[in-house]
């Protein structure tokens, strides 16, 4: 699926070309751009572009096994952004459904791991993945491999509660404040459970 650039950011950061960097301050570049970029399931080929990312941008590292649960698990999901022309990942998305150990009709969704490059911020790309994980957790055939009545009705996610940019953005997606978690991401880190009800 080719990613259609809707929004220009307040400022426009450095937009590396190959492995040289120029400053730019035409939008009309990043669109260009924004041909060469590409939404679709994570393959394998893209893992290890995808850890790099992910050590990056959230500073956590992530085995192979981890992303690749995403890939052989039929009950979880992972989307990335590749930039073709560099032949890199510069999104990525990812997470899982799981039954209610409650009450067997309900099914809830985790949304796992969620980063942009810095460089490609602010231009639409959070949350065109974030569409993308929200409509697999909300597609049928997924839910009813559990159970015919079985119903996606919420989707939660955890952060560090110091994240501010992020909260924003699960707060404009429609996520609100569920639970603080103390000590969740280490000492003195605290994490916040965010919630979306989607039925
Ligand atoms: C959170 C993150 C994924 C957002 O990605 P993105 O591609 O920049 O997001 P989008 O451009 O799709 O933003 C969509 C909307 O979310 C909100 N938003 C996103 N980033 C924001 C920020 N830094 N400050 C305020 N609002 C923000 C805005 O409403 C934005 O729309 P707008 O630009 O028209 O105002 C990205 O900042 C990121 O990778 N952060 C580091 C990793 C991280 O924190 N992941 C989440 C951990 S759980």
């Amino acid at each position: 699926m080719a990613i259609v650039i809707t929004q220009q950011p307040a400022f426009l950061p450095l937009l590396p070309i190959d492995d040289s960097i120029i400053v730019t301050d035409s939008y009309q570049s990043y669109l260009e751009r924004a041909n060469s970029l590409d939404l679709s399931l994570l393959k394998s080929k893209d893992i290890e572009s995808a850890k790099k990312l992910l050590r990056e941008t959230l500073a956590v590292g992530y085995s192979t096994t981890f992303l690749n649960q995403f890939i052989y698990n039929k009950d979880s999901f992972c989307f990335c952004v590749r930039d073709t022309i560099r032949n890199a990942v510069i999104g990525v998305i990812g997470g899982k459904i799981s039954r209610s150990v409650m009450d067997s009709t309900v099914c809830t969704g985790h949304l796992m791991i969620l980063a942009v490059s810095t460089t490609w911020r602010r231009f639409g790309l959070g949350q065109q993945l974030l569409n993308k994980l929200e409509g697999a957790f909300c597609d049928g055939s997924v839910t009813a491999s559990f159970n015919r009545r079985t119903q996606l009705r919420s989707i939660y996610l955890q952060t560090e509660i110091a994240n501010t940019n992020a909260i924003r953005f699960y707060e404009n997606n429609g996520f609100s404040y569920e639970k603080l978690e103390r000590g969740y991401y280490g000492s003195g880190k605290d994490g916040v459970v965010m919630r979306k009800h989607v039925c």
